[in-house]
């Protein structure tokens, strides 16, 4: 049996999808994942009993842990999602980013690089440290040009600015110590099992719930936008393939502003769920209070993960829209006891700007 992947964060957005896509394709997967209010073990209902995926609750921060996950499964990689993740929420607090983004992802590169320096020569030639991370890095573009590999990092919200922290000691690991790192840098992901904080869910659960659908200042602002099941593969490959040392761009190719955004949710709503008065959901699309900071346009060109990994975005935005109302559709119960956690739909982010 081939050795498994330690997969951080598994039971968040991303991380679960990957880890289903690893136990799809014959993966073993040990799954790190601490369980903060964006983790969910509901989501990973049918593969938690699953004998090839041994799910751990604890903390990335945790080096004793992270060392005997590693000692004791001996995964061939480290696939290292685990992070706070949401940019309105490091609008508010920023401490727990800088802890968990930044000083959590030093602790797993320690832990990591001990075990790495242990290894027989043929498995310290096999293992990697596969670090995700986002385009947010990158700053803000004008209505010109796309992101790349060789793009200077230029962070402007505290998420961004924490990731951009975990992505340099990720990177001075290797250069430094000879780790095999790799870096991803993706752009915004939609999907199945998404918190529903972020743009599309909170789109599509206040259409089902009957409220307005929000979106920031203008809904001028542009992001690219990549189907979930897409980016699982590109990491299930960049950890088979990559080679270490590298940072590969994903991004959907598929770029929209968030009007747009919300225009396209309201037609997939309109085809499943219409609504009762017979009126387009997209009447109910309003403007609200922008996010401070809010970065203008998110572009990526991921020609080299294209050429070196043969791999490709291959779902169509408005397929994969359709896809991801359909599973908020079916899926009540996943998000309704989100609900009854407690996380209503507040709006974020706003906290500081409400004080004097
Ligand atoms: N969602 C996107 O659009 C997007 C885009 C680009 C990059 N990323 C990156 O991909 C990764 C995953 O994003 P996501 O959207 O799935 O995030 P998420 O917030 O849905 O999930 C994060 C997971 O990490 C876990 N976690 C948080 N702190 C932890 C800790 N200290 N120890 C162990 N587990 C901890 C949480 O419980 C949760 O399950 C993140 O690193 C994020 O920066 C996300």
């Amino acid at each position: 049996m081939t050795r498994p992947l330690l997969v951080t964060g598994g039971a968040g957005f991303i991380g679960v999808n990957v880890v289903r896509r690893c136990l799809a394709a014959g993966i073993r997967v040990v799954n790190l994942d601490l369980l903060t209010y964006a983790g969910n073990r509901d989501s990973l209902a049918g593969v938690m009993d699953d004998p090839r995926h041994v799910f751990v609750q604890g903390d990335i921060r945790d080096r004793d842990l992270v060392a005997r996950l590693l000692e004791r499964h001996q995964p061939r990689a480290v696939l290292h999602l685990a992070a706070e993740s949401h940019v309105d929420r490091s609008i508010d607090d920023a401490g727990a980013f800088l802890s968990t983004n930044v000083l959590g992802t030093h602790t797993l590169l320690e832990a990591a690089l001990d075990h790495w320096r242990g290894l027989a020569e043929d498995r310290r030639h096999e293992f990697r440290f596969v670090h995700v991370s986002t385009d947010e890095v990158f700053g803000s573009l004008g209505s010109e040009g796309r992101f790349d590999e060789t793009t200077r990092y230029d962070p402007r919200s505290p998420y961004a600015a924490s990731k951009a922290g975990s992505d340099h000691i990720a990177r001075a690991y290797r250069h430094t110590h000879g780790l095999p790192v790799i870096v991803t840098n993706c752009t915004n992901n939609y999907g199945p099992y998404q918190f529903p904080e972020k743009l599309i869910p909170t789109l599509i659960l206040s259409a089902l719930e009957g409220r307005k659908l929000p979106i920031y200042g203008r809904g001028e602002n542009v992001r690219d936008w990549l189907y979930v099941e897409d980016h699982a593969a590109a990491l299930v490959k960049v950890a088979a393939d990559g080679r270490p040392g590298e940072t590969y761009c994903l991004g959907g190719r598929a770029e929209r502003t968030n009007l747009e955004v919300a225009r396209v949710v309201s037609a997939a709503l309109d085809r499943l769920s219409p609504r009762a008065d017979g009126k387009p959901h997209a009447e109910a699309i309003t403007c609200v209070p922008d996010r401070p900071g809010h970065d203008l346009r998110y572009a990526m060109d991921c020609a080299k993960a294209e050429a070196e990994l043969g791999w490709r975005a291959s779902m169509r935005f408005e397929d994969g829209i359709v896809a991801t109302v359909g599973w908020y559709l079916d899926n009540r119960d996943w998000w309704q006891a989100i609900r009854r956690r407690g996380f209503a739909g507040e709006r974020l982010g706003l906290a500081r700007a409400a004080a004097p």
